[in-house]
């Protein structure tokens, strides 16, 4: 299950996004926001991102206008790894060397056609563990010790 988040500056984005997820078989759950109506963008991250510690989505794809807000929100929950991806190569990397568990994508500075193959990559990309697993590692250490 994929948690989906967006604020109004990815609402439209986030529209072809289903589309894209439906076509593919991809299950979601979308956390909203479900207008253009202007909204605060860390309250979807939140939800959604607390669905995926909680362990009832496996990774996420949260949209705003440039994606900062979503990553910076999103990276402040303790167990997300949030990856603000421009290129296919990004994506791949997130998941090979950062198990990265959200993408984050910025509906500003994409194409629709560019967000839609940076998604592709990261969700049919896997973790490549070994060193990587051990800063993965390092990471969690830093969730627990700002709790
Ligand atoms: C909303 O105008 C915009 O600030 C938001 O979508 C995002 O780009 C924040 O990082």
């Amino acid at each position: 299950m994929i948690a989906l988040a967006c604020d109004h500056g990815g609402f439209e984005l986030m529209g072809k996004v289903k589309a894209y997820l439906d076509n593919a078989g991809f299950k979601y759950k979308d956390f909203g926001t479900f207008s253009s109506e202007s909204v605060d963008y860390p309250e979807y991250a939140v939800l959604a991102g607390q669905s995926i510690v909680l362990g009832d989505c496996a990774r996420g794809i949260f949209i705003c206008g440039t994606g900062i807000g979503m990553s910076v929100a999103a990276n402040k929950i303790p167990g997300i790894r949030a990856a603000l991806c421009f290129d296919n190569f990004m994506a791949q990397m997130a998941r090979n060397h950062n198990d990265a568990n959200v993408l984050c994508l910025g509906a500003r500075v994409l194409s629709a056609n560019t967000a839609l193959g940076i998604i592709e990559v990261f969700l049919n990309s896997g973790f490549d563990g070994d060193r990587h697993a051990r800063r993965v590692g390092m990471l969690t250490e830093l969730d627990a010790a700002r709790c």
